[in-house]
């Protein structure tokens, strides 16, 4: 089969489009013919060896932590799937989904709604996922909480925009001048275009600030955090861990790091917000599997608006 891999870490030169063997499936996962699969910047992360503590040494490695596509074999003990089901999946780093079949426990799996397209399925895993359980399982977010998202246009913050209205939140989101109207339409209530205005001149407090434009720390958020407030970081840093540390004992405004954990309840939050029409998708672009090096080009420059998408059947 065709995959993406990378047989050492490094630029995007080091991506190959390469013929791999087929996977099989083990007791308890399944096997599924991808469709899209999606790039994330822990993707190109992964690729440049910032992950090595957990993706280490072994190579070849093909990358990719999201996909959709169609059930093709089933393994023992399999209970909850069949053959030629239409399903979207997320992943760890092990093996991944930039290959024309991943394989993967079923526990990772869910069906698609009849409505959904490959496409919006392949896009809802990592980001989706990852911006509810920031606002909820770790932000404790109420109704009329007042919530900050740092890089609003983005794969995560477009979901954390939208999820954080659903859930009664006041939301104020950070962009550039070009995406102001994009975020307006996800439903912010408040905008602060960084190319124009200093986040820090506003004399403005929020209950839970997700940064996943990664510029926010302890002291450089304190002013805009509530007595009680979060700072929710959603990248492994040194000093997000310090923060972390800091703050659990000193202050009572907290740093929290989140990292998406595979919770079948939240897929399913997501999925059926997505199928009723409360949350939309937004995919920027779509390379074909060939073309990964572009697409990871394209999603370093930290200008996407929306999700990064490989098509690949
Ligand atoms: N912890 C987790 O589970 C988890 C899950 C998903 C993602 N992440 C992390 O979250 C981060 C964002 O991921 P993503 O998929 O949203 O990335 P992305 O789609 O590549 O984000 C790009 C967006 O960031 C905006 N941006 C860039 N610099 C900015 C700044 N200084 N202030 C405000 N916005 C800025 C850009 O808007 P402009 O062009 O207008 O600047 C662009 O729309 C990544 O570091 C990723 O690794 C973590």
């Amino acid at each position: 089969m065709k995959s993406i891999i990378i047989n050492k870490y490094g630029g995007p030169e080091v991506l190959e489009y390469s013929e791999m063997p087929k996977p099989v499936a083990g007791p308890g996962e399944v096997v599924i013919k991808t469709k899209f699969a999606a790039v994330n910047p822990a993707d190109w992360k992964v690729r440049k060896g910032r992950l090595k503590i957990i993706t280490g040494k072994k190579f070849p490695k093909i990358l990719g932590i999201e996909a959709s596509g169609i059930i093709e074999e089933v393994g023992e003990g399999v209970t909850s799937f069949m053959v030629g089901q239409h399903v979207y999946a997320a992943k760890d780093y092990t093996t991944g989904t930039n290959s024309e079949y991943f394989k993967v426990p079923e526990n990772n799996v869910l069906l698609l709604p009849e409505s959904m397209p490959f496409e919006d399925a392949a896009s809802i895993a990592v980001t989706g996922v990852a911006a509810y359980q920031c606002l909820l399982l770790h932000g404790g977010i109420e109704e009329g909480m007042k919530v900050l998202v740092n890089g609003a246009s983005g794969g995560l913050g477009i979901m954390a925009v939208q999820i954080a209205k659903i859930l009664g939140a006041e939301v104020t989101g950070v962009c550039s001048s070009r995406n102001i109207d994009l975020v307006k339409s996800l439903g912010a209530d408040r905008l602060i275009d960084y190319t124009e205005k200093n986040l820090f001149d506003e004399d403005y407090q929020y209950d839970i600030i997700i940064d996943s434009a990664g510029n926010l720390n302890l002291k450089n958020s304190k002013k805009l955090l509530t007595k009680k407030g979060i700072l929710i970081k959603v990248n492994i840093s040194l000093l997000t861990v310090r923060d972390q540390f800091i703050s659990s004992i000193f202050s009572s405004k907290k740093v929290k790091l989140v990292l998406m954990k595979v919770i079948k309840e939240d897929f399913q939050w997501i999925r059926d917000q997505i199928a009723i029409g409360r949350l939309k998708v937004i995919v920027d672009k779509i390379f074909d599997l060939k073309d990964c090096q572009k697409a990871h080009e394209y999603s370093e420059t930290l200008r996407a608006n929306g999700k990064i998408l490989l098509k690949v059947s």
